[in-house]
């Protein structure tokens, strides 16, 4: 077998055994392997990395956890992470290594890439986006009339925007005394229009962050931005003091008229949705400071050796993993839901959306061959306890089986009254109510009327895993960051799929192009396209010239 060649999982002993193994575990439920068990939520909790991991309340027995780790095994998931550590060119289809684990290797260390250490020019990234940042902080960077930068404006879209957007939401209370940010990524408008709506010009400073420094919807806002700064300042020089980029693309920076001196460099064996630790970091450097940046790098390094060095059975990133396999490819679940208790990670499950389902949304395995199971689950969720007041009713009473993460925080950033107490119970009796519901007959036993039992009664039985920090710092967000980067690597080496492309997002852009020039041709187009789309096309059209 060759590393291209993956045996498809359905092939491999352990897979079978474990179609064998659900055969024999789906009738059993979590009231009776919990009763007469008071180890259970014992052995099956991991810790590592400040991170705990409560696997208990998963529909497995303890023969699961081994067949899943052996599943791990014949899928070699072992070597190919080490062959993402070694720099080997595992995005096969982009023949590119996948190295964001060397963002965070700790200076010193060494990470060789074609026999040549990548770690020095990491951190020498890191040192000049440091330096710059505390240039920002300290208001000792001017704008073009001499002002201090107030607010820093983010536009990237994707990976360049969601880890950032996301952690610097997370990060919000360790925030003082940077600038205030914003984040435009829709090509909408609207995002731009909102975004500066009551920003001064003289104190702004836009990030252009694009990996490629071709994304249409980067490049359109950022286009704007200079319009609209250059507009209010009167004068194009302003742009040297307003604008820095964060690309591969030193070329496109400097058409696009940004002095390459303000340019944040990073790799090709950076992957957009990986690339929050590479200087697409930037705007939350800003606004936390270089020593907070690094402690969250520290937390994503801690959870890179505790995943390269761990036992399988103990190992936090492979067990989400592998129990996420036995939901989805063995018990039947098509979705996974992440609910953070905490306000804070808002945008956690977005920016795992794109960590996910654009990772492993692959339908064809390493050598283009269609892939005997399911891959990828469609990733969703916001905070509880919204979400409680919103689709719980589903994951409580539906027809589908939603697994779901539950994350939380032992101590509050913001104690206020029992608000903590309260949103902790929450998180506690969610996981309880999902894993044991609540029987018919003990519905019936309260005195509920017979007909109204099947619609107050809970069948329980439903999966989750409970992840805890004691508080929510740039080291723990590190950690979970990293978590489910390896995670989502696992998996995806389990399905024998690459990961670390996408090509299903280009057909879309191809198509956008010529719809672009089909909208904004001066002559009526012969329009060629099936006869829903030609209709939506001519709408618009009929619509421009009623209201031009
Ligand atoms: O279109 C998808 C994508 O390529 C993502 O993978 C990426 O994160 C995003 O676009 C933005 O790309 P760039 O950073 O090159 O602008």
């Amino acid at each position: 077998m060759t590393s291209n060649e993956p045996v498809p999982p359905r092939r491999l002993p352990a897979w079978r055994a474990l179609e064998d193994h659900a055969r024999s575990v789906v009738h059993r439920t979590m009231r009776e392997l919990f009763a007469g068990d008071p180890g259970r939520a014992e052995r099956l909790t991991f810790e590592a990395a400040g991170l705990v991991l409560d696997a208990s309340k998963n529909r497995v027995t303890d023969e699961t956890i081994p067949l899943l780790c052996e599943l791990a095994r014949q899928a070699d998931v072992r070597e190919r992470a080490e062959a993402m550590f070694r720099g080997e060119r595992i995005n096969v289809t982009e023949n590119r290594p996948v190295l964001h684990v060397a963002l965070r290797a700790p200076r010193g260390s060494s990470i060789l890439l074609d026999g040549a250490d990548v770690v020095p020019d990491v951190h020498a990234v890191l040192d000049r986006m440091a330096a710059f940042s505390e240039r920002v902080r300290s208001g000792e960077w001017i704008g073009h009339t001499g002002r201090p930068v107030h607010t820093v404006v983010n536009i990237g879209i994707g990976g360049s925007d969601l880890g950032p957007r996301m952690a610097a939401r997370a990060l919000t209370a360790y925030a003082d005394g940077g600038p205030a940010t914003r984040f435009v990524s829709n090509v909408d408008p609207t995002a731009f229009v909102e975004a500066t709506r009551d920003l001064d010009p003289a104190e702004t400073l836009f990030v252009v962050c694009s990996k490629s420094f071709t994304t249409l919807e980067t490049l359109t806002n950022a286009r704007t931005a200079r319009g609209w700064l250059v507009g209010a300042l009167g004068d194009d020089a302003a742009v040297a003091r307003h604008f820095v980029a964060v690309s591969t693309n030193a070329e496109g920076v400097a058409e696009f008229g940004i002095d390459v001196g303000n340019m944040f460099g990073f790799w090709d064996w950076v992957g957009g949705r990986y690339s929050l630790a590479s200087a697409v970091g930037l705007i939350l450097m800003l606004a936390i400071g270089p020593a907070r940046f690094r402690e969250m790098l520290d937390g994503m390094h801690a959870m890179d050796d505790h995943f390269r060095a761990a036992p399988l059975e103990r190992n936090l990133p492979a067990l989400l993993a592998l129990l996420g396999i036995w939901n989805a490819n063995f018990l039947g679940a098509a979705s996974h839901a992440v609910l953070p208790y905490d306000e804070y990670l808002a945008l956690f499950p977005a920016y795992l959306q794109q960590l996910d389902m654009e990772s492993n949304g692959k339908r064809v395995d390493l050598s283009g061959r269609p892939v005997e199971t399911d891959t990828g689950p469609i990733v969703w969720g916001q905070p509880g306890t919204d979400g409680q007041h919103a689709f719980f009713q589903l994951l409580h009473q539906g027809t589908r089986l939603v697994p779901c993460d539950f994350l939380g925080f032992l101590e509050t950033l913001n104690p206020v009254g029992n608000h903590h107490a309260l949103l902790y119970s929450n998180l506690v009796a969610q996981t309880e109510a999902l894993a044991f519901g609540k029987p018919a007959e003990e519905v019936a036993a309260e005195g509920v009327p017979p007909e109204l039992v099947p619609h107050k009664s809970f069948p329980g039985n439903r999966p989750s895993n409970t992840i805890l920090a004691d508080r929510l710092t740039p080291w723990t967000l590190g950690a979970l960051i990293g978590l489910y980067e390896h995670k989502v690597f696992v998996q995806g080496a389990v399905w024998g799929i690459d990961s670390f492309d996408q090509w299903g997002v280009e057909l879309g852009k191809t198509l956008a192009a010529r719809v672009a020039s089909e909208l904004d041709a001066p002559d009526e187009p012969v329009l060629r396209h099936d006869s829903s789309t030609n209709a939506l096309i001519r709408r618009w059209r009929e619509t421009r010239r009623r209201t031009r």
